[in-house]
């Protein structure tokens, strides 16, 4: 064995407990399993999160826009349940730690800064990356249901995938004129 393989085993072959524990699963299924409890915990955490950043947009439509993204996401929390229940399985949650970390990046947004059209901007930012995690999770488990024939749940999971990307594509827009109002804004020091 090289010496690069073998530096490399010594620096990444350690068994992390810890890794094991956040998602442990044997096959495809279990998976499946483990992947809806961190999309749910996420979801969950969203409904949290987004009335925060509702009152925090100055901008009509993002504070609009927020609002109705809340009320999607406690869809999606809906058809989550579904899910489980349409695998068999007890509704659970486990800390998605991902989700944990970009909605605090918005809360700081929010915290060291004053409502201004520029910290509008940022936290489309902060929102389209939520979406952006959100839109690989559900495309992840939406196919690994479909290819174990759970073709109900893929289905509900593709409705909210949608969802998930057109609440992207609508931050996007909005951010095109939330960035061009906050370029005529006086810079605080
Ligand atoms: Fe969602």
């Amino acid at each position: 064995m090289g010496v690069h393989v073998a530096h490399w085993r010594k620096t990444h072959s350690q068994p992390n407990p810890q890794t094991y524990k956040i998602m442990s699963a044997e096959n495809l299924q279990e998976l499946l399993v483990e992947e809806l409890k961190d999309i749910y915990n996420a979801e969950n955490q969203l409904v949290k999160a987004l009335p925060k950043m509702a009152k925090a947009a100055l901008n009509a439509k993002l504070k609009d826009g927020f609002l109705t993204h809340l009320e999607e996401t406690k869809g999606h929390v809906d058809r989550l349940e579904q899910v489980f229940k349409l695998l068999d399985e007890p509704v659970k949650s486990k800390t998605c730690k991902a989700m944990k970390g970009l909605i605090e990046e918005g809360a700081e947004a929010i915290e060291d800064n004053d409502a201004s059209l520029t910290r509008d901007a940022q936290l489309i930012g902060a929102a389209q990356r939520v979406e952006h995690y959100e839109i690989a999770a559900y495309g992840t488990v939406r196919a690994m249901a479909q290819l174990l024939g759970h073709g109900e749940a893929a289905g509900l999971l593709k409705q909210t995938l949608d969802e998930e990307g057109a609440t992207d594509k609508k931050l996007t827009a909005v951010a095109a004129e939330v960035n061009r109002a906050a370029i005529n804004e006086d810079g605080k020091e």
